[in-house]
């Protein structure tokens, strides 16, 4: 059976990260193998505690250290609790959203120091990371848009200003420029299928998984 692994999608609001990870899983699922689809924050029950303390309030209810202390805590909680048993059982895990979005959001969004961001992920993962992070780039403005077009009550992030966007954009893609060997960076202005059919491609000769099967 083997170890499972770890698949991350990150990208802004509306990238289209949900939808991509939907895709995913059935691919997955005709090709037999087992997954399970997570999330950040939250994917564990007290990491999903820890994410109504986050989304759900004014803006500015936390500071930024006090708010990536948060997301930090609740990733420990998720690991542990989640990510790791499932992939010792040899079950795949697709995360939406993982440490990438600590670095875009609080670090280059938020203006928190990225060696204080290493830090805290050397404490809390040690040199665990993902096997795959596909991350979905698209301008601001379209993705604001796409996400404005639903309806949720999760809106803190996205009612920020739209500069601090611009900063995360950014952020996601030093990201990959520190670690290309994890990064799949997709164009996520194309239209959905043509986003998908690059990422399925890509998963199956990463991981070397024949398509007949
Ligand atoms: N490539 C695409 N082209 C056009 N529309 C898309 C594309 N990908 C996703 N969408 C649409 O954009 C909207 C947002 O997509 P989705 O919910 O998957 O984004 P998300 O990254 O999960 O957003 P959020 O960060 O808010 O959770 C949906 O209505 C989806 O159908
Ligand atoms: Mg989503």
């Amino acid at each position: 059976m083997g170890q499972g692994r770890f698949i991350t999608i990150e990208g802004g609001e509306g990238a289209g990260k949900s939808t991509q990870i939907r895709a995913l899983s059935q691919k997955l699922q005709s090709l037999d193998i087992s997954f399970k689809c997570t999330r950040e924050p939250g994917g564990s029950t007290g990491a999903e505690e820890i994410r109504r303390l986050l989304v759900e309030g004014v803006a500015g209810r936390w500071d930024a250290t006090s708010e990536a202390l948060l997301v930090l805590a609740a990733r420990r909680d998720h690991l542990v609790k989640t990510v790791w048993p499932a992939m010792a059982d040899g079950t795949w895990v697709l995360c939406d959203r993982f440490i990438d979005s600590t670095y875009a959001y609080q670090g280059y969004g938020h203006g928190l120091p990225l060696e204080s961001l290493d830090q805290l992920h050397a404490f809390t993962l040690g040199e665990f990371r993902p096997d795959l992070t596909i991350l979905i780039d698209l301008p601001v403005e379209t993705g604001l848009e796409r996400a404005h077009s639903r309806q949720d009550r999760e809106t803190r992030f996205e009612s920020l200003e739209r500069d601090f966007h611009e900063r995360v954009r950014h952020g996601f893609l030093e990201r990959v420029k520190q670690d290309r060997a994890r990064f799949l960076t997709l164009d996520g202005t194309q239209p959905l299928e043509q986003v998908t059919d690059q990422m399925i491609q890509a998963v199956l000769s990463r991981f070397e998984l024949s398509v007949e099967e």
